[in-house]
């Protein structure tokens, strides 16, 4: 629409002005703030801009791929992709408690970002792509099990420790209208239409210890479910949906064969703001098709339960 035309014009504006032939770094992390933010900046500054992309090995199935195809390959957006899933898994085996799991999650990543960062010689700004519900709510990484939505993108400390100034484009802007920015910015519809994703991502579905194996399993179980949900038609209607790998194995029978494996618990939650959420009400026939499927589909799982809480008393997140 028009408005968001004229609004992108004046962003783009502000952008410039506020940052000349200045060099900015942006930390992407394959959600639509930071990739609506990097977008409109890459409009406004071209080359000046460069991204870096860090893979957890806590992603989704598919997408570290996705991302590097869309802003590398797609935009031509300067991007640094940094593997560092071997280091994540090093530091989190052993830990299971989700407090401490954030944090070595949200202080490694501040140190990689910081390392791949200062390869980008001489850059002034730091981009972020903070929204108007972040700035008035306080942001914090241990900020108990209920951490706000920016807590793993905001690097905090960053711009001082590097003296970087801050680029905040979408300040002023609440998740509908960077939706239609990002569409505005042509970006797909299914993408700026995605679910929210933690920072810490599968880390804090996973309840338990952290395993390799484990995330393999969530991760297929987790694609699998997506599909069930896209394929119904359901996946607008709902604020998130995944599933968490429960660290419990129970009893049940395959052909003629005993087994011996993981639960599954689905979540899908409807909400506004994330702050409230009701759990969304399924068919049985939706459950049930979908609890075949991923037993028949993914190895390691043998069941799967449903998960009815709602937020509070609940978090939408297990962890
Ligand atoms: P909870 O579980 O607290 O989650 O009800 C509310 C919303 O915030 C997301 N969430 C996070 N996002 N870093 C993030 O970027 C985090 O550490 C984090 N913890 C929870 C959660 O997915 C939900 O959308």
């Amino acid at each position: 629409d028009w408005t968001m035309a004229a609004f992108k014009g004046e962003m783009i504006q502000a952008i410039k002005d506020q940052v000349g032939d200045g060099k900015v770094i942006c930390g992407l992390s394959g959600g639509v703030d930071s990739s609506v933010a990097a977008v409109l900046i890459h409009e406004a500054i071209g080359d000046q801009l460069t991204c870096v992309y860090v893979d957890t090995g806590m992603m989704r199935m598919g997408e570290s791929a996705q991302v590097t195809a869309l802003f590398r390959d797609h935009y031509d957006i300067n991007l640094i992709h940094v593997d560092a899933s071997d280091e994540f898994l090093g530091l989190l085996a052993g830990v299971s408690d989700p407090e401490r799991k954030r944090k070595i999650i949200g202080g490694t990543f501040i140190d990689i970002f910081e390392r791949e960062a200062k390869k980008v010689g001489g850059a002034k700004f730091l981009a972020q792509g903070t929204l108007y519900p972040d700035v008035i709510e306080s942001v914090s990484f241990d900020g108990g099990p209920s951490v706000t939505i920016k807590s793993h993108h905001n690097v905090g400390g960053l711009p001082e420790r590097m003296d970087l100034k801050l680029v905040e484009p979408l300040r002023e802007l609440f998740k509908d209208e960077v939706r239609a920015l990002g569409r505005e910015l042509g970006l797909h519809d299914d993408f700026v239409g995605r679910h929210p994703f933690p920072g810490p991502g599968l880390a804090i579905r996973c309840p338990g210890e952290i395993t390799k194996s484990r995330l393999d399993i969530l991760r297929e179980a987790d694609a699998v479910y997506l599909d069930q949900i896209r394929k119904h038609g359901l996946y607008d209607d709902i604020w998130q949906a995944f599933a968490v790998l429960l660290p419990v194995q129970t009893v049940g029978v395959m052909g003629d064969s005993r087994t011996y494996d993981f639960v599954l618990a689905l979540r899908a939650v409807t909400s506004t703001d994330g702050m409230t959420a009701d759990y969304y009400p399924y068919s049985h026939e939706f459950l049930g098709e979908t609890a075949t499927r991923i037993i028949n589909e993914v190895r390691g799982v043998n069941r799967v339960v449903y998960d009815v809480t709602s937020k509070p008393p609940g978090t939408i997140e297990w962890e």
